[in-house]
């Protein structure tokens, strides 16, 4: 697919080491407004360290970043969210026993009054983060009520939503539908679409298979902490992705192996076998 348009962000020629360690090793990567790009790969792959590098929490020990074609270098997370780049982790930055409206404003609270007498809006909170919420299809009754109470997908989603409010041209998702079950994860794919229908650039990781296809636009997938190469949808079909996360060509081989092992241990083990019979009949 050959765009004319400037990626929201473009990474080039990415690696990042720690110590001996080579978490990234020269990945390219590039994602548009309006697009889900899914980021696929197995434990250790490298994922996280990719998506923590594009919310300026590493630094890349080579390669360039571009924000909307423009180079960067980000020094920290704020930075990264200045220029409209959210991150949101499994363990949420929220807290469970403050209310809702109160941990959508967490670190941007709306102020009344000025000085000393300026103190958080309660009303004002309460009535956007309701609005926020309904808005990407979340009817929550009661803001005032604890996070806590919301379920892991309710609470993914009121991360997503207040991204979204905040502004967000990028939303990076770090594994947002782990820890979820089936209608739970649904809830969560259907804000991811929400999300890139308001034009907004989403970068999803998961181990799901079926997750990744409802809603990838493209793959991207990392091995060993390098790309394997970026694919549509029309390039790989979702029988291709099954197989190719399930591990399934390894598990044939695995299986294989086993059979061999087997053919192999077996005359030993009858003989071994007829041994034991003869110790027992002879004692
Ligand atoms: N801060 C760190 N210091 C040293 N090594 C690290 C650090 N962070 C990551 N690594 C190493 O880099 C490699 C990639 O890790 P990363 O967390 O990015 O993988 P991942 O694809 O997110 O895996 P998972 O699916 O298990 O979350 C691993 O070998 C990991 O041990
Ligand atoms: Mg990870």
């Amino acid at each position: 697919m050959i765009r004319n348009d400037i990626p929201m962000i473009d990474v080039r020629n990415i690696s990042k080491y720690f110590g001996n360690v080579v978490a990234l090793n020269g990945v390219s990567m590039n994602v548009y407004a309006g697009e889900v790009m899914c980021l696929l790969g197995d434990n250790g792959a490298g994922k996280s360290t990719l998506i923590k590098t594009l919310s300026g929490v590493h630094k890349p020990s080579a390669g360039e970043y571009y924000v909307e074609g423009e180079l960067v270098e980000f020094n920290s997370p704020r930075s990264a969210l200045e220029r409209g780049i959210a991150t949101v982790y499994q363990d949420l930055a929220m807290i469970p026993l403050m209310s809702i409206s109160r941990n959508f404003f967490l670190g941007s609270e709306p102020g009344k009054g000025w000085g000393p007498f300026k103190r958080f809006d309660v009303q004002f909170a309460t009535k956007v983060a309701q609005e926020e919420l309904k808005k990407m299809g979340i009817d929550i009754r009661d803001p005032s009520q604890p996070v806590g109470t919301l379920s892991g997908g309710e609470r993914q989603s009121v991360a997503i939503a207040r991204a979204v409010y905040f502004g967000a041209k990028v939303l990076i998702l770090d594994e947002p539908t782990a820890a979820l079950g089936v209608k739970q994860a649904g809830v969560v794919l259907r804000y991811i679409a929400q999300a890139r229908a308001r034009g907004i650039a989403v970068v999803f990781i998961t181990h799901n298979p079926h997750h990744a296809y409802a809603v990838g636009d493209r793959f991207t997938i990392l091995k060993r902490g390098q790309s394997f190469g970026t694919f549509t949808k029309d390039e790989l079909s979702r029988e291709e992705m099954v197989r190719m996360m399930s591990g399934a060509d390894e598990l044939d081989a695995l299986a294989h192996e086993l059979r061999e092992f087997e053919r192999s241990e077996q005359l030993p083990a009858e003989s071994k076998l007829a041994e034991i019979e003869e110790a027992l009949s002879e004692g």
